[in-house]
């Protein structure tokens, strides 16, 4: 695989995983650090082989949010003409889950980056927040509508606007979080749940993530809708059959992602 500066890329078996790399900086996100997770991702998710991935930092920082020495000496028009971090969107095209195993820090960006990922499964010191608003700036990945879609307006607005950090308690009351787990744990966790995922149909995982997207970006009805005609589409596959026909003869199925 690729040699990348900021990140390391291993696999096992058809889990992916990468790992945030610029310790001395809590993991925060420069420019490079983003071209590399979104290549990294991107090959990954080319890659039959690969049925999910995880992304995860360091015990003390999943990411401590964008580089702000990187970001400190530009101005409006360096981060328009750069239309500045906009590559990160290229993670909710993956068709392959993606899971946030967050421990430490995850702030503005870093809050932002778990949360451009399909769940998040964090250790028991994981903190979140978007601390922007005490740099004079906002959120800018995504923070102010993925963050208010998870917790609600009233909790969104709070961290937002006072900046506030959250402790894992809270982030998993609210539904931040789908699962807190010892810190030690939570990559270990996130990865048992990849490799689950990643034993299923991979056509089936890819609808069902479709789907659940939906969610997020249409009308209840048109949900709906949307899901039918996916539920339909897994009809033509061969991993129905498969799935179908291993459950009533009471055998684990084998699918070919077919
Ligand atoms: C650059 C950072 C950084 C960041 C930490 N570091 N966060 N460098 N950008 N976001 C660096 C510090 O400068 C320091 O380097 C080293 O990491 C360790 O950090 P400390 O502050 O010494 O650690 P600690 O006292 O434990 O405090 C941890 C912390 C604090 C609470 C996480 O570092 C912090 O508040 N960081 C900033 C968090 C933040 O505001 N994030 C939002 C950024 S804006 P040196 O070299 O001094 O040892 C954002 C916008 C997103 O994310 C939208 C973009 C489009």
């Amino acid at each position: 695989m690729t040699d990348y500066a900021t990140i390391l890329v291993t696999r096992d078996d058809r889990v992916g995983l990468i790992t945030l790399h610029r310790p001395k900086a809590l993991n925060a996100l420069n420019t490079e650090l983003m071209n590399e997770v979104v290549s990294a991702a991107t090959e990954l998710d080319a890659d039959a082989g690969i049925g999910a991935i995880v992304l995860t930092g360091s015990e003390r920082a999943f990411a401590a949010g964008a580089d702000i020495k990187e970001m400190s000496s530009q101005g409006y028009a360096d981060v328009v003409n750069q239309q500045f971090f906009a590559a990160w969107d290229n993670l909710t095209r993956l068709r392959t889950p993606i899971i946030a195993a967050v421990t430490g820090y995850a702030l503005g960006g870093g809050c932002e980056l778990a949360m451009l990922c399909d769940f998040i499964i964090a250790g028991e010191n994981a903190v979140f927040g978007q601390p922007e608003i005490n740099l004079g700036v906002i959120p800018g990945i995504g923070g102010s509508q993925r963050l208010t879609r998870a917790v609600g307006k009233s909790k969104a607005m709070d961290m937002v606007l006072t900046g506030r950090q959250m402790k894992v308690d809270e982030a998993e009351r609210s539904g931040l979080v789908s699962r807190v787990v010892p810190t030690d744990q939570a990559l270990s966790t996130a990865l048992d749940a990849a490799k689950t995922i990643a034993g299923k149909s991979a056509l089936a995982s890819a609808a069902a993530k479709d789907a659940v997207n939906r969610a997020f970006e249409s009308s209840l009805a048109e949900g709906v809708r949307a899901e039918r005609a996916l539920f339909y589409a897994t009809f033509a596959t061969d991993d129905q059959t498969e799935g179908m026909a291993a459950f009533v003869e009471k055998r684990e199925p084998n699918f070919t992602h077919r």
